[in-house]
């Protein structure tokens, strides 16, 4: 036993005496790199620039850009695609700039990089972390063989407002689930080491609170208590810095009336001093010089402020690049300052292996045999069903039987463009299935299977053109409205179902596509009605970037299925689905309001001191309608019938030096196999802060065959109990808790016990 003991110390020395050399190593051949540097090539170094847009140009070389490479004047580059003009400027760099630094090059690798996957609010509907990191990895894998070294993502801002077209980006609502999801993405995109060939460098993003911007309008202020912000809204970031997340981008909003981009207690004292960070921090898109408009001064006094708050590298302002030479003039910054920041990107580009091997991912053979192959479109159709969730399923209208005719309605039906999603920058929507090729070829010879349009994504032109700013998203037919839904509705009347695959366009979410009605567009709202009259059994199938107001729709449906952009393979996997050949098993990660009026609405909301009761005026409610979601968070549906046992505790009393089980006996009951997501929550009854009604803790997926029982254990922790109190200390409170757990935060049972000292 001893003698293990010893093994294992000397063991541990060594590998501490290993990292320490390494670290050494690279520190002095970083400090001599940095003696040689002028003060206008260590300002190069924080700068990253696109040679304006993500489309592969000749552009790469243009004369400006090639200058500024020649000069040192670039550290970095994004919006270069493909591993030949990426070659190219790196080129340049190594063989015509004075101390041949390599360059890094980035992009918005956000879900998928050619081979897209479903937009991430949908992964993070699978919670299943395991899927996701590999989805990260496989993304990692294609843009590193084409020449990239690292990605704009995870973007981990939780968000709680579905009129913000960026919740199409992100996890959701809920700061446990987003957390479990950061780790798994950051590790999925680095690996175990940055410096290997088929990882990316990933950078956490918005930093910090983006997703919380008022009214839901992009880029808006966010105001937040610190009880929120570090209790909800934080953790996300904090675990991708756990998870070892190599950069970090500040956000385009102010917290507490600070720019992100200028925030020294963000940036600084939290980031770096409390959790560690030692990475590098890079502005959003001009978030520096947009610090003029935030009302925060010129741009060399906005510059200046960033460096002092802990920014490291800007993101296409060139404010860092062009002014603080001045400011170090006039004293407003130090070069001790700017050594850091450079000092931060170098220790970056030395951890890619860049120095060694400066063209290391460009690889034209690994290219050719990774990206877009046949295994990683199998892998895509895979995410993309573990991703759909049933919101309603009548009288088992779903599966489809694989026989009779079927009418395929709607504008998203036939449609290749939009089921890429938002952020797919590298994906080519030409290749992607749309529903009916999916349906054809899914559903084998027994379904006659025959499509009729039915509408327009909308009949506003208004809202169409600014849907069609990356391309024709959404088509306004050349013929009229009415000839359109007679069309579809003969259709209907001479098939035996209706299949109607409505929703948004992919740019109708996303960035800078906040919506303040966020319901279906009238055209589609008249088409299901119209359809539902028809009084054929109708299937609806919604695709959209964000959790949109169903209110109204739902009755006449007899099955709807929440599929949101799927990705490359959309039409598979949406045919895989309707036809049984997958149970659906996604839970939803943000709650579908019942009107915009209700938003935010979200699972864990307080109680309030008037918590709504309907034999109460004055309690908290509205009155025109209820205060819950149309669809709660962790809701979804299979096809078969899951049911829950009671929940059994172990014991009634916790203490910080032991845990408690609840377990829980959970059945298919159903003739289909399925998945099923086993929420825990706890609330705590009594705090020093108000207690939201109900958090996540754990979950789990399991399995189970038609007719099979599990028992599914959660173990309780004190540490789980904790939070962040007035103070910013992050402590648990004894007393009396509930534990609950079931198949969505809204259909819970709980048990009680009690916290001791
Ligand atoms: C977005 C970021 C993105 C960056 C670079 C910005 O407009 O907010 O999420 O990574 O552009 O493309």
């Amino acid at each position: 036993m001893k003698k293990i003991a010893l093994l294992l110390l000397s063991t541990l020395i060594t590998l501490w005496g290993v990292a320490q050399t390494s670290e050494t190593r690279m520190n002095s051949f970083i400090d001599g790199l940095m003696k040689q540097m002028t003060l206008e090539e260590k300002l190069g170094q924080l700068n990253l620039i696109t040679p304006g847009s993500g489309i592969p140009t000749g552009s790469v070389v243009s004369r400006d850009v090639e200058k500024k490479l020649r000069e040192g004047k670039v550290g970095g580059m994004f919006g270069v695609i493909g591993y030949e003009n990426i070659r190219k400027a790196q080129d340049i760099v190594m063989k015509e700039s004075r101390l041949k630094i390599p360059l890094f090059f980035g992009s918005d690798v956000i879900h998928g990089y050619k081979t897209t996957f479903p937009i991430p609010l949908a992964m993070s509907c699978s919670w299943d972390t395991a899927l996701i990191r590999r989805s990260a990895m496989m993304a990692a894998n294609e843009a590193s063989a084409d020449g990239l070294n690292w990605t704009f993502s995870p973007m981990v801002d939780v968000a709680r407002d579905p009129r913000w077209g960026r919740v199409a980006e992100g996890s959701g609502e809920d700061p446990f689930l987003g957390s479990q999801i950061a780790t798994a993405m950051v590790k999925g995109y680095q690996g175990n080491s940055l410096a290997a060939n088929n990882t990316l460098m990933a950078c956490v993003k918005h930093f910090a609170l983006y997703g919380a911007p008022e009214g839901g309008r992009d880029y808006n202020s966010v105001d937040m208590s610190r009880n929120r912000m570090y209790n909800e809204y934080l953790p996300p970031y904090k675990a991708a810095v756990d998870a070892g997340v190599a950069s970090v981008m500040s956000s385009f909003n102010d917290i507490d009336g600070v720019p992100a981009t200028g925030n020294r207690w963000l940036l600084t004292d939290l980031l770096r001093k409390q959790w560690r960070f030692n990475g590098f921090v890079v502005s959003d898109y001009t978030s520096l010089s947009e610090m003029i408009n935030h009302g925060s001064g010129n741009l060399q006094e906005v510059s200046a402020q960033a460096l002092n708050a802990g920014l490291d590298m800007d993101m296409v302002a060139e404010g860092l690049l062009n002014t603080l030479s001045q400011s170090l003039k006039e004293k407003k910054v130090t070069l001790a300052q700017i050594d850091a920041a450079c000092r931060n990107i170098l220790v970056a580009k030395y951890k890619l292996g860049l120095f060694d091997q400066p063209y290391k991912t460009m690889d034209a053979a690994r290219a050719k045999a990774t990206i877009l192959s046949a295994e990683n479109r199998a892998f895509a159709r895979e995410v993309a069903t573990q991703s759909f969730v049933l919101l309603k399923n009548n009288q088992q209208a779903l599966p489809l039987a694989a026989k009779g005719s079927l009418a395929l309605i709607g504008p998203l039906a036939s449609d290749k463009s939009n089921m890429l999603g938002t952020w797919a920058v590298s994906g080519d929507p030409q290749l992607s299935i749309p529903v009916l090729e999916g349906m054809k070829q899914v559903a084998g010879t027994g379904v006659t299977i025959q499509y009729a349009k039915g509408a327009n994504i909308t009949d506003d032109p208004a809202l169409a053109a600014r849907a069609n700013v990356f391309g024709m998203r959404a088509e306004i037919d050349a013929r009229t409205p009415e000839v359109m839904l007679e069309e579809a509705l003969q259709l209907a009347r001479a098939s035996d179902k209706v299949v109607v695959v409505v929703g948004e366009a992919s740019e109708m979410s996303g960035e800078a596509a906040s919506r303040a009605d966020i319901t279906l567009p009238a055209s589609q709202q008249k088409l299901l009605k119209a359809l539902y009259a028809t009084g054929k059994p109708v299937v609806v199938v919604n695709m959209s970037g964000r959790p949109l107001v169903l209110t109204g729709l739902t009755e006449g449906a007899a099955a709807i299925l929440q599929v949101w952009h799927p990705g490359i393979e959309a039409g598979y996997a949406i045919a895989d689905v309707l036809f049984g050949k997958v149970n659906p098993s996604g839970k939803l990660t943000m709650s579908f309001p019942v009107a915009v009026g209700q938003i935010p609405v979200y699972y864990s909301q307080k109680n309030t001191g008037r918590p709504q009761s309907p034999d109460n005026k004055f309690s908290s409610k509205y009155l025109d309608i209820p205060n819950e979601p149309l669809f709660p968070f962790g809701y979804g549906l299979t096809y078969s019938t899951i049911e829950y046992g009671k929940p059994v505790l172990s014991g009634t009393t916790l203490t910080n030096k032991d845990s408690l089980t609840v377990k829980i006996r959970v059945t298919n009951a159903g003739k289909y196999d399925a998945r099923e997501v086993v929420q825990c929550y706890v609330q705590d009854k009594v705090r020093s802060i108000t207690p939201p009604a109900k958090e996540l803790k754990a979950f789990q997926k399991v399995s189970l065959k038609a007719g099979e029982t599990k028992e599914v254990v959660f173990t309780i922790t004190e540490r789980m109990l904790a939070f962040w109190n007035a103070n910013l200390n992050y402590v648990s409170e004894p007393g009396e808790f509930n534990v609950m757990v079931g198949g969505n935060s809204r259909d819970v049972q709980a048990v009680g016990f009690t916290l001791k000292n």
